[in-house]
Protein backbone atom coordinates (compact mmCIF):
# COMPACT_ATOMS: atom_id res chain seq x y z
CA UNK A 1 0.00 0.00 0.00
CA UNK A 2 1.35 3.60 -0.86
CA UNK A 3 1.22 5.43 2.09
CA UNK A 4 2.08 8.96 0.28
CA UNK A 5 -1.04 9.98 -1.20
CA UNK A 6 -1.67 13.02 -3.50
CA UNK A 7 -4.11 15.00 -1.33
CA UNK A 8 -4.58 18.35 -2.10
CA UNK A 9 -2.14 20.87 -0.79
CA UNK A 10 -3.69 23.48 0.91
CA UNK A 11 -5.59 21.13 2.95
CA UNK A 12 -3.10 19.03 4.04
CA UNK A 13 -1.52 21.84 4.92
CA UNK A 14 -4.11 23.08 7.28
CA UNK A 15 -4.95 19.47 8.38
CA UNK A 16 -1.02 18.96 9.17
CA UNK A 17 -0.80 22.08 11.06
CA UNK A 18 -3.44 21.16 13.53
CA UNK A 19 -2.93 18.35 13.98
CA UNK A 20 0.49 18.39 14.97
CA UNK A 21 0.26 21.64 17.08
CA UNK A 22 -2.47 19.05 19.16
CA UNK A 23 -0.34 16.05 19.18
CA UNK A 24 3.31 17.24 18.87
CA UNK A 25 3.52 17.73 22.68
CA UNK A 26 6.61 16.63 24.05
CA UNK A 27 10.73 17.26 24.39
CA UNK A 28 13.61 15.18 24.19
CA UNK A 29 17.30 15.48 23.03
CA UNK A 30 17.53 17.23 20.05
CA UNK A 31 17.97 14.43 17.27
CA UNK A 32 20.76 14.90 15.55
CA UNK A 33 22.54 17.16 17.64
CA UNK A 34 25.82 17.70 18.26
CA UNK A 35 26.20 15.54 21.66
CA UNK A 36 29.78 14.64 22.33
CA UNK A 37 29.33 12.12 25.18
CA UNK A 38 31.69 9.51 25.13
CA UNK A 39 31.35 6.53 26.78
CA UNK A 40 32.92 6.61 30.03
CA UNK A 41 36.15 8.29 29.01
CA UNK A 42 36.53 10.90 31.60
CA UNK A 43 37.63 9.68 35.14
CA UNK A 44 37.64 11.66 37.37
CA UNK A 45 34.35 10.71 38.97
CA UNK A 46 35.57 7.21 40.84
CA UNK A 47 31.78 6.09 41.64
CA UNK A 48 32.59 2.38 40.22
CA UNK A 49 29.24 0.70 41.36
CA UNK A 50 25.37 2.59 41.15
CA UNK A 51 25.64 3.01 45.37
CA UNK A 52 28.43 5.42 45.43
CA UNK A 53 26.99 7.23 42.13
CA UNK A 54 23.73 7.53 43.92
CA UNK A 55 25.14 9.08 47.03
CA UNK A 56 26.52 11.95 45.04
CA UNK A 57 24.73 15.29 46.28
CA UNK A 58 26.29 17.57 43.61
CA UNK A 59 24.72 18.09 40.28
CA UNK A 60 28.64 18.76 39.10
CA UNK A 61 29.76 15.80 40.47
CA UNK A 62 27.26 13.58 39.40
CA UNK A 63 27.59 14.47 35.76
CA UNK A 64 31.13 13.67 35.56
CA UNK A 65 31.46 10.80 33.27
CA UNK A 66 32.98 7.87 34.94
CA UNK A 67 35.13 4.57 33.61
CA UNK A 68 33.36 1.53 33.36
CA UNK A 69 35.85 -0.71 31.83
CA UNK A 70 32.83 -3.44 30.98
CA UNK A 71 30.46 -0.74 29.10
CA UNK A 72 33.47 0.37 27.37
CA UNK A 73 34.17 -3.09 26.43
CA UNK A 74 31.00 -3.31 25.20
CA UNK A 75 30.56 -0.62 22.91
CA UNK A 76 32.13 -2.30 19.91
CA UNK A 77 29.28 -4.06 19.64
CA UNK A 78 27.14 -1.16 19.38
CA UNK A 79 26.37 1.97 16.81
CA UNK A 80 27.37 4.70 17.73
CA UNK A 81 25.88 7.03 20.59
CA UNK A 82 23.66 9.73 19.89
CA UNK A 83 23.57 8.64 15.89
CA UNK A 84 20.94 6.93 14.78
CA UNK A 85 21.35 3.07 14.67
CA UNK A 86 21.82 0.74 11.92
CA UNK A 87 22.83 -3.18 12.61
CA UNK A 88 26.88 -3.33 13.13
CA UNK A 89 28.68 -5.52 10.18
CA UNK A 90 29.97 -8.02 12.66
CA UNK A 91 26.40 -8.15 14.38
CA UNK A 92 25.10 -11.13 12.90
CA UNK A 93 22.72 -12.84 15.48
CA UNK A 94 20.68 -8.99 15.38
CA UNK A 95 20.79 -9.58 11.11
CA UNK A 96 19.16 -12.66 11.29
CA UNK A 97 16.61 -11.27 14.16
CA UNK A 98 16.04 -8.77 11.25
CA UNK A 99 15.60 -10.65 8.42
CA UNK A 100 12.88 -12.98 9.55
CA UNK A 101 10.81 -10.25 10.48
CA UNK A 102 11.44 -8.41 7.28
CA UNK A 103 9.34 -9.55 4.62
CA UNK A 104 6.37 -9.14 6.71
CA UNK A 105 7.11 -5.50 7.81
CA UNK A 106 4.11 -2.84 6.33
CA UNK A 107 5.48 -1.38 2.69
CA UNK A 108 5.25 2.20 4.54
CA UNK A 109 7.66 4.32 2.69
CA UNK A 110 9.87 6.48 5.38
CA UNK A 111 8.84 10.30 5.52
CA UNK A 112 10.74 13.18 6.09
CA UNK A 113 14.22 14.01 8.28
CA UNK A 114 15.22 12.17 11.57
CA UNK A 115 14.70 15.70 13.26
CA UNK A 116 10.64 15.94 12.38
CA UNK A 117 10.93 18.00 9.25
CA UNK A 118 8.21 16.71 6.98
CA UNK A 119 7.98 19.41 4.21
CA UNK A 120 6.79 18.34 1.28
CA UNK A 121 5.67 15.26 2.71
CA UNK A 122 2.01 14.90 1.85
CA UNK A 123 -0.57 12.25 3.74
CA UNK A 124 -3.74 12.18 3.55
CA UNK A 125 -5.20 12.43 7.20
CA UNK A 126 -8.68 12.07 6.53
CA UNK A 127 -8.24 8.73 5.45
CA UNK A 128 -5.09 7.94 7.84
CA UNK A 129 -4.21 4.65 5.82
CA UNK A 130 -0.71 4.10 8.20
CA UNK A 131 -2.35 4.93 11.57
CA UNK A 132 0.65 7.83 11.74
CA UNK A 133 -0.05 9.36 15.30
CA UNK A 134 1.93 12.28 14.66
CA UNK A 135 -0.80 13.49 12.01
CA UNK A 136 -4.09 12.49 13.39
CA UNK A 137 -3.50 10.78 17.44
CA UNK A 138 -4.02 7.45 15.95
CA UNK A 139 -3.63 4.89 18.59
CA UNK A 140 -5.49 1.76 16.81
CA UNK A 141 -3.62 0.10 14.11
CA UNK A 142 -4.90 -0.38 10.58
CA UNK A 143 -2.19 -2.82 9.44
CA UNK A 144 -2.73 -6.43 10.89
CA UNK A 145 -1.11 -8.07 13.94
CA UNK A 146 -0.37 -5.09 15.99
CA UNK A 147 -1.91 -4.50 19.07
CA UNK A 148 -3.36 -0.94 19.91
CA UNK A 149 -0.69 1.31 21.71
CA UNK A 150 -1.47 1.81 25.43
CA UNK A 151 -2.48 5.25 26.06
CA UNK A 152 -4.57 5.94 29.44
CA UNK A 153 -4.83 4.21 33.17
CA UNK A 154 -8.06 2.56 33.07
CA UNK A 155 -8.59 3.03 37.44
CA UNK A 156 -10.21 6.14 38.27
CA UNK A 157 -8.24 9.30 39.52
CA UNK A 158 -5.28 7.02 38.73
CA UNK A 159 -2.18 9.21 37.47
CA UNK A 160 0.26 7.03 35.12
CA UNK A 161 3.35 8.28 36.12
CA UNK A 162 5.86 8.10 33.23
CA UNK A 163 9.33 10.38 32.93
CA UNK A 164 10.89 10.28 29.44
CA UNK A 165 14.96 10.70 27.77
CA UNK A 166 16.56 9.40 31.21
CA UNK A 167 18.71 8.14 32.48
CA UNK A 168 19.94 11.65 33.39
CA UNK A 169 22.89 12.21 35.16
CA UNK A 170 21.63 14.80 37.92
CA UNK A 171 18.58 12.65 39.03
CA UNK A 172 19.72 11.86 42.78
CA UNK A 173 17.81 14.41 44.40
CA UNK A 174 14.32 13.58 42.39
CA UNK A 175 15.42 9.58 42.62
CA UNK A 176 15.92 9.83 46.41
CA UNK A 177 12.31 12.19 46.29
CA UNK A 178 10.95 9.02 44.97
CA UNK A 179 12.23 6.61 46.97
CA UNK A 180 11.51 9.02 50.41
CA UNK A 181 7.34 8.81 49.31
CA UNK A 182 7.31 4.61 48.42
CA UNK A 183 6.65 6.43 44.84
CA UNK A 184 7.80 4.49 41.91
CA UNK A 185 7.36 5.27 38.23
CA UNK A 186 7.67 4.02 34.64
CA UNK A 187 10.96 5.25 33.34
CA UNK A 188 11.69 5.78 29.60
CA UNK A 189 15.21 5.06 29.00
CA UNK A 190 17.08 6.17 25.89
CA UNK A 191 19.60 3.34 25.31
CA UNK A 192 22.35 6.51 24.39
CA UNK A 193 22.07 7.80 27.79
CA UNK A 194 22.07 4.36 29.49
CA UNK A 195 25.30 3.74 27.91
CA UNK A 196 26.66 7.12 29.29
CA UNK A 197 25.10 6.85 32.45
CA UNK A 198 25.42 3.03 33.27
CA UNK A 199 25.34 3.72 36.92
CA UNK A 200 22.36 6.21 36.81
CA UNK A 201 20.43 3.08 34.76
CA UNK A 202 21.01 0.76 37.20
CA UNK A 203 19.71 2.75 40.33
CA UNK A 204 16.23 3.10 38.33
CA UNK A 205 15.92 -0.98 38.52
CA UNK A 206 17.34 -1.23 41.58
CA UNK A 207 14.95 1.52 43.21
CA UNK A 208 11.83 -0.82 41.57
CA UNK A 209 11.06 1.32 39.11
CA UNK A 210 9.25 0.26 35.80
CA UNK A 211 11.71 -0.08 32.75
CA UNK A 212 10.56 0.47 29.30
CA UNK A 213 12.88 1.32 26.12
CA UNK A 214 13.13 5.04 24.88
CA UNK A 215 14.71 4.12 21.40
CA UNK A 216 18.87 3.95 20.55
CA UNK A 217 19.16 7.80 19.51
CA UNK A 218 15.76 9.56 20.05
CA UNK A 219 14.98 10.19 16.21
CA UNK A 220 11.66 10.37 14.53
CA UNK A 221 11.25 6.68 14.02
CA UNK A 222 8.68 7.29 10.71
CA UNK A 223 11.74 9.32 8.97
CA UNK A 224 13.52 6.04 9.36
CA UNK A 225 14.22 2.76 7.50
CA UNK A 226 13.03 -0.87 8.16
CA UNK A 227 16.57 -1.52 9.64
CA UNK A 228 17.03 1.67 11.17
CA UNK A 229 13.90 1.94 12.92
CA UNK A 230 14.59 -1.93 14.09
CA UNK A 231 18.05 -0.77 15.11
CA UNK A 232 16.88 1.98 17.04
CA UNK A 233 14.72 -0.61 18.88
CA UNK A 234 17.47 -3.04 19.46
CA UNK A 235 19.93 -1.74 20.50
CA UNK A 236 18.27 0.14 23.40
CA UNK A 237 16.53 -3.18 24.51
CA UNK A 238 19.95 -4.47 24.40
CA UNK A 239 21.96 -2.21 26.49
CA UNK A 240 19.01 -1.99 29.02
CA UNK A 241 19.95 -6.05 29.12
CA UNK A 242 23.46 -5.82 28.90
CA UNK A 243 23.71 -3.17 31.89
CA UNK A 244 20.53 -3.24 33.65
CA UNK A 245 20.00 -7.05 33.53
CA UNK A 246 16.29 -6.65 31.87
CA UNK A 247 14.68 -7.40 29.03
CA UNK A 248 12.07 -5.00 28.16
CA UNK A 249 8.80 -5.42 26.85
CA UNK A 250 7.73 -2.10 26.31
CA UNK A 251 8.92 1.25 24.47
CA UNK A 252 7.54 5.01 23.96
CA UNK A 253 8.10 6.46 20.56
CA UNK A 254 10.51 10.04 20.63
CA UNK A 255 8.04 12.48 19.87
CA UNK A 256 5.17 10.20 19.78
CA UNK A 257 5.78 9.83 16.23
CA UNK A 258 5.01 6.24 15.52
CA UNK A 259 2.62 4.68 12.14
CA UNK A 260 2.04 1.01 11.66
CA UNK A 261 5.31 0.36 9.48
CA UNK A 262 7.00 1.15 13.64
CA UNK A 263 4.84 -0.66 15.55
CA UNK A 264 5.23 -3.63 13.29
CA UNK A 265 8.54 -3.72 14.28
CA UNK A 266 8.71 -3.27 17.70
CA UNK A 267 5.71 -5.98 18.01
CA UNK A 268 7.75 -8.53 16.34
CA UNK A 269 10.51 -7.79 18.68
CA UNK A 270 8.22 -8.27 21.78
CA UNK A 271 7.82 -4.32 22.50
CA UNK A 272 4.17 -2.72 23.43
CA UNK A 273 3.89 0.32 22.38
CA UNK A 274 2.71 3.24 25.01
CA UNK A 275 1.84 6.83 24.23
CA UNK A 276 0.04 8.76 26.64
CA UNK A 277 -3.18 10.79 27.14
CA UNK A 278 -2.35 14.02 28.75
CA UNK A 279 0.99 16.30 28.45
CA UNK A 280 2.48 18.56 30.53
CA UNK A 281 5.05 20.02 28.19
CA UNK A 282 7.62 20.17 31.46
CA UNK A 283 10.71 19.50 28.54
CA UNK A 284 9.73 23.36 27.56
CA UNK A 285 10.75 24.79 31.41
CA UNK A 286 13.17 27.54 31.29
CA UNK A 287 16.13 27.78 32.10
CA UNK A 288 16.59 24.81 29.33
CA UNK A 289 13.08 25.77 27.55
CA UNK A 290 11.45 28.68 26.96
CA UNK A 291 8.47 28.52 29.02
CA UNK A 292 8.06 29.57 32.62
CA UNK A 293 7.68 27.39 35.54
CA UNK A 294 4.40 29.04 36.19
CA UNK A 295 3.21 28.42 32.53
CA UNK A 296 4.49 24.93 32.60
CA UNK A 297 2.53 24.68 36.11
CA UNK A 298 -0.61 25.71 34.30
CA UNK A 299 -0.29 22.85 32.58
CA UNK A 300 -0.21 20.36 35.07
CA UNK A 301 -3.19 22.74 36.78
CA UNK A 302 -5.07 21.55 33.94
CA UNK A 303 -4.77 18.14 34.26
CA UNK A 304 -5.51 18.47 37.84
CA UNK A 305 -8.54 20.21 36.79
CA UNK A 306 -9.49 17.63 34.01
CA UNK A 307 -9.44 14.87 36.78
CA UNK A 308 -12.45 11.93 36.01
CA UNK A 309 -14.15 10.12 38.42
CA UNK A 310 -14.58 7.04 35.97
CA UNK A 311 -11.10 6.67 34.72
CA UNK A 312 -7.31 7.63 35.00
CA UNK A 313 -4.84 9.02 32.61
CA UNK A 314 -1.08 8.32 31.71
CA UNK A 315 0.53 11.49 31.93
CA UNK A 316 3.75 12.52 30.13
CA UNK A 317 6.60 14.09 32.34
CA UNK A 318 10.32 14.25 31.84
CA UNK A 319 13.44 13.11 33.28
CA UNK A 320 15.29 15.28 30.61
CA UNK A 321 16.72 17.21 33.43
CA UNK A 322 17.11 18.61 37.10
CA UNK A 323 14.49 21.74 35.90
CA UNK A 324 11.90 18.93 35.15
CA UNK A 325 12.75 17.04 38.14
CA UNK A 326 12.17 19.96 40.28
CA UNK A 327 9.42 20.85 38.91
CA UNK A 328 7.35 17.39 39.54
CA UNK A 329 8.16 17.59 42.70
CA UNK A 330 6.91 21.07 43.66
CA UNK A 331 3.95 19.84 41.96
CA UNK A 332 3.56 16.00 43.51
CA UNK A 333 1.87 17.05 46.30
CA UNK A 334 -0.84 19.00 44.15
CA UNK A 335 -1.49 15.85 42.59
CA UNK A 336 -1.66 13.89 45.34
CA UNK A 337 -4.79 16.09 46.67
CA UNK A 338 -6.66 15.46 43.39
CA UNK A 339 -5.58 11.78 42.42
CA UNK A 340 -6.62 9.12 44.34
CA UNK A 341 -3.17 6.62 43.09
CA UNK A 342 -0.11 7.31 41.88
CA UNK A 343 1.36 5.00 39.92
CA UNK A 344 4.36 3.43 37.66
CA UNK A 345 2.30 2.04 34.32
CA UNK A 346 2.89 -1.64 35.46
CA UNK A 347 0.49 -0.75 38.21
CA UNK A 348 -1.95 0.99 36.21
CA UNK A 349 -2.69 -1.80 33.60
CA UNK A 350 -2.22 -4.97 35.97
CA UNK A 351 1.23 -5.61 34.38
CA UNK A 352 2.88 -7.97 36.99
CA UNK A 353 5.60 -9.47 34.58
CA UNK A 354 6.82 -6.58 32.35
CA UNK A 355 9.70 -8.09 31.19
CA UNK A 356 11.25 -10.94 29.79
CA UNK A 357 12.37 -12.30 33.00
CA UNK A 358 9.74 -14.57 34.67
CA UNK A 359 11.36 -13.84 38.08
CA UNK A 360 10.56 -10.06 38.51
CA UNK A 361 7.41 -9.60 39.57
CA UNK A 362 5.85 -6.26 39.76
CA UNK A 363 2.66 -5.25 41.99
CA UNK A 364 -0.46 -5.28 40.70
CA UNK A 365 -2.73 -2.31 41.04
CA UNK A 366 -4.74 -3.48 44.29
CA UNK A 367 -1.32 -4.39 45.82
CA UNK A 368 0.41 -1.27 44.90
CA UNK A 369 -2.27 1.31 45.78
CA UNK A 370 -2.42 -0.64 49.19
CA UNK A 371 1.34 0.38 50.07
CA UNK A 372 3.35 -3.19 48.19
CA UNK A 373 5.17 -0.52 45.88
CA UNK A 374 8.61 -2.77 45.31
CA UNK A 375 8.52 -5.50 42.58
CA UNK A 376 10.11 -8.97 43.88
CA UNK A 377 13.16 -10.20 42.26
CA UNK A 378 14.76 -7.28 40.19
CA UNK A 379 18.38 -6.60 39.69
CA UNK A 380 20.51 -4.92 42.75
CA UNK A 381 23.62 -6.10 41.76
CA UNK A 382 24.88 -6.53 38.53
CA UNK A 383 27.17 -8.15 36.05
CA UNK A 384 27.53 -6.07 33.00
CA UNK A 385 28.28 -8.14 29.53
CA UNK A 386 27.24 -8.33 26.04
CA UNK A 387 25.54 -11.12 24.20
CA UNK A 388 22.98 -11.54 26.81
CA UNK A 389 19.52 -10.02 25.42
CA UNK A 390 17.66 -11.78 23.25
CA UNK A 391 14.02 -10.25 21.81
CA UNK A 392 11.25 -12.46 21.60
CA UNK A 393 11.13 -12.53 17.83
CA UNK A 394 8.93 -13.06 15.16
CA UNK A 395 6.16 -14.31 17.94
CA UNK A 396 6.27 -10.82 19.35
CA UNK A 397 2.45 -9.78 18.13
CA UNK A 398 1.22 -13.35 19.73
CA UNK A 399 3.37 -12.59 22.55
CA UNK A 400 2.37 -8.19 22.68
CA UNK A 401 -1.68 -10.15 22.14
CA UNK A 402 -1.49 -12.32 24.81
CA UNK A 403 -0.34 -10.07 27.13
CA UNK A 404 -4.00 -8.79 27.30
CA UNK A 405 -2.94 -5.45 28.44
CA UNK A 406 -5.31 -2.51 28.70
CA UNK A 407 -5.23 -0.05 25.91
CA UNK A 408 -7.36 2.78 26.26
CA UNK A 409 -11.16 1.85 27.11
CA UNK A 410 -11.19 0.83 30.66
CA UNK A 411 -13.99 -2.13 29.63
CA UNK A 412 -10.14 -3.49 27.76
CA UNK A 413 -8.58 -4.01 30.57
CA UNK A 414 -7.53 -7.44 31.73
CA UNK A 415 -4.86 -9.41 33.23
CA UNK A 416 -3.00 -12.44 31.54
CA UNK A 417 -3.50 -15.79 33.06
CA UNK A 418 0.32 -17.37 33.88
CA UNK A 419 2.77 -17.19 31.00
CA UNK A 420 5.94 -19.15 30.81
CA UNK A 421 8.72 -17.51 30.36
CA UNK A 422 12.87 -17.75 29.83
CA UNK A 423 14.32 -16.41 33.03
CA UNK A 424 17.33 -14.81 31.10
CA UNK A 425 18.02 -14.71 27.48
CA UNK A 426 21.75 -15.88 27.28
CA UNK A 427 21.46 -16.22 23.65
CA UNK A 428 23.89 -14.32 20.94
CA UNK A 429 23.07 -16.64 18.47
CA UNK A 430 20.22 -17.47 15.86
CA UNK A 431 19.49 -20.58 17.05
CA UNK A 432 18.00 -18.67 20.07
CA UNK A 433 15.34 -17.43 17.50
CA UNK A 434 13.37 -20.71 18.13
CA UNK A 435 12.93 -20.70 21.43
CA UNK A 436 12.24 -17.16 21.42
CA UNK A 437 8.96 -17.92 19.12
CA UNK A 438 8.22 -20.99 21.03
CA UNK A 439 8.45 -18.71 24.18
CA UNK A 440 6.04 -16.50 22.52
CA UNK A 441 3.45 -19.15 21.81
CA UNK A 442 2.21 -18.80 25.67
CA UNK A 443 3.58 -15.33 26.39
CA UNK A 444 2.52 -11.66 25.09
CA UNK A 445 4.95 -8.50 25.61
CA UNK A 446 5.85 -5.38 23.93
CA UNK A 447 7.28 -1.25 24.72
CA UNK A 448 7.09 2.62 23.91
CA UNK A 449 9.38 5.31 24.65
CA UNK A 450 9.09 9.34 24.16
CA UNK A 451 11.51 12.73 23.48
CA UNK A 452 13.96 15.16 24.74
CA UNK A 453 15.12 18.65 23.77
CA UNK A 454 18.51 19.39 25.69
CA UNK A 455 20.39 21.52 23.17
CA UNK A 456 18.20 23.72 21.04
CA UNK A 457 14.92 23.71 22.41
CA UNK A 458 12.31 23.98 19.48
CA UNK A 459 12.12 22.21 16.25
CA UNK A 460 11.25 23.44 13.73
CA UNK A 461 8.67 21.71 11.36
CA UNK A 462 7.74 21.90 7.96
CA UNK A 463 4.49 19.99 6.58
CA UNK A 464 4.12 21.15 2.99
CA UNK A 465 5.74 24.21 2.91
CA UNK A 466 4.98 25.99 6.06
CA UNK A 467 6.85 26.22 8.80
CA UNK A 468 6.09 25.90 12.46
CA UNK A 469 7.25 24.49 15.75
CA UNK A 470 6.98 21.58 17.09
CA UNK A 471 7.20 21.01 21.12
CA UNK A 472 10.36 18.81 20.82
C1 LIG B 1 -9.18 21.05 31.22
O1 LIG B 1 -8.14 21.05 30.24
C2 LIG B 1 -8.25 22.10 29.28
C3 LIG B 1 -7.11 21.97 28.33
O2 LIG B 1 -7.04 20.66 27.83
C4 LIG B 1 -8.18 23.45 29.96
O3 LIG B 1 -8.38 24.46 29.00
C5 LIG B 1 -9.22 23.53 31.04
O4 LIG B 1 -9.02 24.72 31.76
C6 LIG B 1 -9.11 22.34 31.98
N1 LIG B 1 -10.16 22.39 32.96
C7 LIG B 1 -9.93 22.64 34.23
C8 LIG B 1 -11.14 22.69 35.12
O5 LIG B 1 -8.81 22.80 34.68
C1 LIG C 1 -6.50 13.74 30.72
O1 LIG C 1 -6.84 12.85 31.74
C2 LIG C 1 -8.21 12.87 32.11
C3 LIG C 1 -8.39 11.90 33.24
O2 LIG C 1 -7.75 12.36 34.38
C4 LIG C 1 -9.05 12.46 30.94
O3 LIG C 1 -10.42 12.54 31.30
C5 LIG C 1 -8.77 13.34 29.78
O4 LIG C 1 -9.45 12.84 28.67
C6 LIG C 1 -7.30 13.38 29.49
N1 LIG C 1 -7.03 14.38 28.49
C7 LIG C 1 -6.79 14.06 27.24
C8 LIG C 1 -6.45 15.19 26.33
O5 LIG C 1 -6.82 12.92 26.85
C1 LIG D 1 20.72 16.19 32.10
O1 LIG D 1 20.31 17.32 32.82
C2 LIG D 1 21.19 18.42 32.78
C3 LIG D 1 20.62 19.55 33.63
O2 LIG D 1 20.10 19.09 34.83
C4 LIG D 1 21.35 18.90 31.38
O3 LIG D 1 22.31 19.93 31.33
C5 LIG D 1 21.81 17.74 30.50
O4 LIG D 1 21.83 18.15 29.16
C6 LIG D 1 20.90 16.55 30.62
N1 LIG D 1 21.46 15.45 29.87
C7 LIG D 1 20.85 14.87 28.85
C8 LIG D 1 21.59 13.78 28.17
O5 LIG D 1 19.74 15.17 28.46
C1 LIG E 1 -6.62 -4.93 38.20
O1 LIG E 1 -6.90 -6.03 39.00
C2 LIG E 1 -7.89 -5.78 39.99
C3 LIG E 1 -8.00 -7.01 40.83
O2 LIG E 1 -6.81 -7.21 41.49
C4 LIG E 1 -9.21 -5.43 39.32
O3 LIG E 1 -10.15 -5.10 40.30
C5 LIG E 1 -8.99 -4.26 38.39
O4 LIG E 1 -10.16 -4.02 37.65
C6 LIG E 1 -7.85 -4.51 37.43
N1 LIG E 1 -7.59 -3.30 36.70
C7 LIG E 1 -7.19 -3.32 35.44
C8 LIG E 1 -6.93 -2.01 34.82
O5 LIG E 1 -7.04 -4.35 34.81
ZN1 LIG F 1 11.81 11.57 24.64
Amino acid sequence: MLSINKVAIGASIALFASSVAAHAGHGGPKPGGSKTMNVHKRASNTASNYQAEASITSTAEECTAYYIEEVNALASAYPTIWTIASIPTADTYASSVFNAMSSGIPNIAPRGTSNGDFSGVTYDTSTDPDCWWTQTGCTKPKAAGIPDDVITCPEAKTWGLSFDDGPNCTHNAFYDFLQTNNQKATMCYIGSNVMDWPLQAQRGIADGHHIIGHTWSHMYMTSLTNEEVFAELYYSSKAIKDIMGISVEAWRPPYGDVDDRVRYIATQLGLKTILWDNDTDDWEVEPAGDLTQAQVEANYQDILGNVSSSHGTIVLTHEINEYTMELFMTEYSKIQGVYSHIVPLTACMNWTDPYQEGDITYPNFEDYVAGTTMPSGSPTTFTISSASYSPYQGGGSSVVAAEGLATGAASSASSSGSKAKSSSGSSGSAASASSGSSDASSTSKSSASGLTKPLAGIAAAVFGGVAFVIFA
